[in-house]
């Protein structure tokens, strides 16, 4: 099992109430399966997928990924759970402004310091069609190359699991294909899992398992 998940719960006070973003959220994902997370904005996807990666903490609840207790560790070794077995692709991009689409891709893999950087990296970049995009800033790409600089990104390097936070939520229709055959080809390729939130139902048909939340609690 690559994530076991129970009874997960996430409040955050606002002023004096204490506002309930997820409740009760329990599920399992095998490894090497795809998972959709669903639901209309304000659900509680991106909170959910915060928690699963350890980028967060939950209220209460448990998370086990890749059998390590997520709830156990502190902030130091979850983000060293974080470097060694995930990799995220944020709703806001997150790439560095200051570092080229290329050396943006590589940085993980340097992080890591896995073999061959930069030819994992522009391997990746030609998958999503960015090639020619190598050497550009952040700000000088439009928003659909910059979603898909950190698709190319997350797969530089290697992740036992890999989260993706609308991944096709800027994209055109075919250039929003390109990246889901691309996230369920490296899935069958690996034996790396794939957690996605989105909006596409067509996307969320190709996933193995899929849940459906609704004001942080999944609906049947
Ligand atoms: N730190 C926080 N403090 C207060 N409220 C928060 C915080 N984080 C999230 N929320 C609230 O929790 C709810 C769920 O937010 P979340 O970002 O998880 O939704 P989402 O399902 O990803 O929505 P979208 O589809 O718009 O991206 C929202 O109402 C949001 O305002
Ligand atoms: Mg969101």
């Amino acid at each position: 099992m690559i994530l076991e998940v129970s009874n997960l719960r996430k409040e955050v006070s606002s002023g004096n109430n204490q506002l309930v973003i997820l409740d009760n959220v329990t599920f399992n994902l095998n490894e090497g399966q795809s998972l959709a997370i669903t639901g209309p904005s304000g659900s509680g996807k991106s909170t959910l997928l915060g928690l699963l990666a350890g980028l967060d903490e939950a209220s209460s609840g448990q998370i086990r990924l890749d059998g390590e207790a997520l709830h156990e560790l502190d902030e130091e070794q979850r983000a060293v759970l974080r470097k060694d077995k995930v990799g995220f692709v944020f709703q806001s991009f997150e790439l560095l402004p200051s570092l080229t689409a290329l050396e943006n891709v590589m940085l993980p893999s340097e992080l890591k310091a896995e073999d061959n950087p930069e030819q994992r990296a522009k391997y990746f970049l030609n998958r999503v069609g960015l090639t020619q995009r190598e050497q550009h800033y952040p700000n000088q790409l439009s928003g659909g190359e910059q979603q898909r600089v950190a698709i190319a990104r997350a797969f530089a390097c290697s992740a036992k699991i890999l989260f993706a936070d609308e991944p096709t939520g800027n994209l055109d229709p075919k250039n929003g294909e390109m990246v889901s055959n691309l996230l369920f080809e490296v899935n069958s390729e690996t034996d790396n899992a794939l957690v996605i939130v989105t909006h596409d139902h067509d996307l969320a048909d190709r996933c193995d398992k899929k849940i459906e939340l609704k004001l942080g609690k999944i609906v049947e």
